[in-house]
């Protein structure tokens, strides 16, 4: 479905993205997790070819990114990172325009943009201004607008970012239900709890590079699925067990202050990498 090989990409000195080897499989809720500059939003912009790699492949459904780019654009759907709803268009017309663009016949376009509308509930609103819409209904235009010529893969750059939690939580019942009826999710996030909550598979990306690879429960097992965590003046020490019996065992060693919790996908991040997400 995605086959990613070597690819890679810097800008002067900088390796935005050095050389990743990925494959994602039809019908995957996949995430990309990583801090700021990780290089995900340099992967994505690559595999929805707004960049060209520097060096490196990837195709979709069989199709080179670097090759027929029409081909790849009718499989594709692209949500990015930053706004870019023409404001000054109503919803209809932000969706009208996308389908002229890709050539849908206007009748076909018409019907597409109603039930559009409909899926991402903004039906009521088909006709106000983008300008007038909240970040979380801005966002769910934006993957309105993605779906019009109705691709296989939709790709998803921090779909959630800014968005207070019930309109975060909108769109992640909206991505579960387009995955349901069959669409592969290639999304990007910072937000832990994002990649736990929706994706079958992560790929944890620091510096260019991907460092992990698995299911959120893989990678917890990874690094043990208990969390000894001693609360201390300079600061709190982890220690990671396969089971609660032996966290118990040795929290009951320390003089410490002690939490015991189940480990979560942040302490994978912190553990690979030794830096908090943010960071
Ligand atoms: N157009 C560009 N020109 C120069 N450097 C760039 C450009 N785009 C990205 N970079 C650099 O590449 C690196 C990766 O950036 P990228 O935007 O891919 O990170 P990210 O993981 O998406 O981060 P964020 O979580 O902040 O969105 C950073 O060091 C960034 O400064
Ligand atoms: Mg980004």
């Amino acid at each position: 479905m995605i086959k990613i090989s070597r690819l890679a990409k810097h800008y002067g000195s900088i390796q935005a993205v050095a050389g990743l080897d990925l494959e994602i499989d039809r019908g995957e809720i996949f995430g990309l997790l990583g801090p700021n500059g990780a290089g995900k939003t340099t992967t994505f912009r690559m595999l929805t070819m707004l960049t060209k790699p520097s060096g490196g492949s990837a195709s979709i459904n069989g199709y080179e990114v670097t090759g027929d780019l029409l081909k790849v654009k009718k499989v594709i759907g692209v949500v990015p990172q930053h706004m870019n709803l023409d404001q000054e268009l109503t919803a209809w017309e932000n969706l009208e325009l996308h389908g002229r663009l890709h050539k849908m016949p206007g009748e076909r376009r018409r019907q597409r943009i109603d039930e559009l509308l409909a899926y991402v509930e903004l039906a009521g609103r088909a006709h106000d201004l983008a300008n007038k819409f909240s970040g979380g209904m801005k966002r769910r235009l934006m993957i309105a607008r993605a779906l019009m010529h109705s691709p296989g893969v939709l790709f998803l750059d921090e779909p959630t970012a800014g968005l207070d939690p019930q309109a975060r939580r909108n769109i992640w019942d909206l991505i579960r239900r387009m995955n349901s009826e069959g669409m592969t999710v290639l999304l990007t996030t910072h937000y832990i709890e994002e990649a736990e909550a929706l994706c079958h598979r992560v790929g944890i990306m620091d510096h260019g590079r991907l460092i992990a690879l698995g299911t959120p429960t893989e990678l917890k097992k990874r690094v043990g699925e208990v969390v000894v965590e001693a609360l201390n003046h300079g600061g709190n020490e982890y220690r990671f067990f396969a089971d609660r019996e032996q966290a118990l065992r040795y929290a009951g060693s320390l003089a410490d202050n002690v939490l015991i919790r189940e480990a979560n996908l942040e302490d994978v991040f912190v553990e690979l990498t030794g830096r908090k997400v943010g960071d």
